[in-house]
């Protein structure tokens, strides 16, 4: 596990600080900022000869090193000023991170790039330079000398507040992206419990396990029938933060932390078996959002809750035809074992909506493949059951980059998931539909009246092409950042 450590502000002028390198921005139409121009005097206006001479366009994201007396100088393009938004100081950030670990700089002094010097420039800043710097190396012995980190950055202007933000939101997202990398026998439901609890120790949250017996003997019969074959022990993790008045309605995060999905007895091919170590991202969404809420400390109320297991084909597994009962007392008619994500979502679903009584619900899964056909790797399949809770999804997906496309919750839909001799199976019409079949079963197990909105992450929880300021491969920790403005954590 590697990303950005340390990242400093300061006032202080570009060319007082002692660093590997430096970098600065330039725009389309060849201007810099104060700072900017700063440096481009101490290496004797080379910066602005080369951009007329037309060897610098200034187009976003272009890089060009300058190698100088005083050292290298990284000049990346702004692009236009005025579209000059959120989003792309985020990708300079990401571009610049990416940039100095394969030229090896240690650590880096820029400038606060373009923007109007406020909070959110500085926050998306510090999540580019954060989330670009975030490298999976834990298991290579081998090359462990040919590895690199980016180990300081220092930015000279813009938001200090926003700078600090942007770090510790990017920590949360780095921090679900690790638990999604590390393999199936690493990230087991013992260690999400775990990482669950040094959480909530540090944000003075109230963290509860209970296991097989306990969730078994509590009526989670939805999620002990998919445990049911696997020896690794599953978990029923519940995270309680109360950062405000009691009184005030929790906001409920749920996730779907399946270890490791075969499918069960009715198993998966096995080419990309391996990635169902990812099908866990759900619970590495919920729980990137308590490690940066641990650190913020906002004062809103919020609560947490995963079911963890693997879904494997072991003597006792579960099998086609089966019939389970959810927390909520619906019994269910399991037609196909490998949609197991929607089963230990119910029993999760069914306790939040009965134990408190949520301001919302969210809920966090790759829960199908057919999001991946009908979306691809570029946005993640949302529904529920509120306008407005689903407009203001979609608002702050527009802030952060993290698209969101939403699916129809009708009817009709619904009335594929009723079963014939249960009160609901866990597959809708073969072939149809299947995002929207996995959100109207979920459905059935959030409570009366309760404002709830599905993210199903399947094609965007990793997979992604590279982005500026997205991982090589694996993990991407995406939404969390949108649900944390959402949150207005
Ligand atoms: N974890 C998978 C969904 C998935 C598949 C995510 C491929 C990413 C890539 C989920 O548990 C699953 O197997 N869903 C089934 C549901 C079906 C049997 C109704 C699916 O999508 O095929
Ligand atoms: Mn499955
Ligand atoms: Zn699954």
């Amino acid at each position: 596990m590697a990303h950005l450590s340390t990242l400093k502000h300061t006032t202080d002028s570009l060319d007082s600080i002692k660093a590997d390198a430096i970098s600065i921005g330039i725009f389309k139409d060849g201007s810099m900022s104060s700072r900017g121009k700063v440096v481009d005097n101490m290496i004797n206006g080379q910066i602005s000869s080369a951009f007329k001479r037309g060897d610098i366009k200034g187009d976003h994201s272009e890089t060009i090193i300058f190698y100088t007396e005083n050292g290298p100088v990284i000049v990346i393009g702004l692009g236009k000023a005025d579209n000059f938004e959120t989003e792309c100081i985020r990708k300079v950030g990401g571009t610049l991170a990416k940039k100095a670990i394969s030229k090896k700089y240690a650590h880096v002094a820029c400038e606060n790039f373009g923007g109007n010097g406020s909070a959110s420039f500085g926050q998306a800043l510090a999540e580019g330079l954060v989330m670009g710097s975030y490298q999976f190396n834990d298991y290579m012995t081998k090359k462990k000398e040919e590895l690199f980190e980016l180990k300081k950055v220092t930015v000279s202007g813009g938001s200090r507040v926003g700078i600090d933000r942007g770090s510790i939101i990017a920590n949360g997202v780095c921090f679900a992206r690790n638990l999604g990398n590390h393999p199936g026998n690493v990230t087991t439901p013992t260690r999400l419990a775990n990482e669950a609890k040094k959480i909530g120790r540090r944000g003075k949250m109230k963290v509860s396990v209970f296991d097989r017996k306990k969730f078994t003997e509590m009526g989670m019969g939805a999620l002990a029938g998919v445990a049911a074959g696997t020896d690794e022990p599953p978990k029923f993790i519940l995270m309680e933060y109360w950062g405000t008045k009691k009184s005030v309605k929790p906001k409920v995060l749920v996730g779907k932390g399946l270890t490791f999905d075969s499918g069960g007895i009715s198993i998966k091919p096995s080419a990309k078996m391996d990635e169902m170590k990812f099908d866990m991202c759900g619970s590495a969404v919920v729980l990137g959002c308590m490690h940066t809420i641990a650190t913020l400390k906002p004062k809103i109320n919020v609560v947490a809750a995963v079911s963890s297991t693997e879904n494997l084909s072991g003597a006792k597994a579960y099998k086609p035809g089966d019939i389970v009962t959810a927390y909520n007392g619906k019994t269910i008619e399991v037609l196909n074992t490998d949609a197991e994500g929607r089963l230990i979502l119910a029993d999760a679903l069914s306790y939040v909506s009965k134990h408190y009584d949520p301001a919302f619900i969210f809920d966090f899964a790759t829960l199908t493949g057919a999001v991946l056909v009908a979306l691809g790797h570029i946005a993640t399949g949302i529904m529920g059951t509120d306008e407005k809770l689903i407009e203001k999804v979609k608002k702050s997906s527009v802030k952060t980059g993290e698209k969101v496309w939403e699916f129809p919750l009708w009817e009709e839909y619904c009335k594929q998931v009723q079963s014939k001799i249960a009160d609901v199976k866990n597959m809708g019409a073969p072939m149809q539909a299947g995002s929207i079949a996995g959100g109207a079963f979920l459905k059935e197990f959030v409570g009366e009246g309760i404002p709830w909105c599905h993210f199903d992450i399947a094609g965007t929880a990793w997979g992604e092409k590279e982005k500026s300021y997205g991982p090589k491969a694996g993990a991407t920790g995406n939404v969390i950042r949108l649900v944390l403005d959402f949150m207005g954590v």
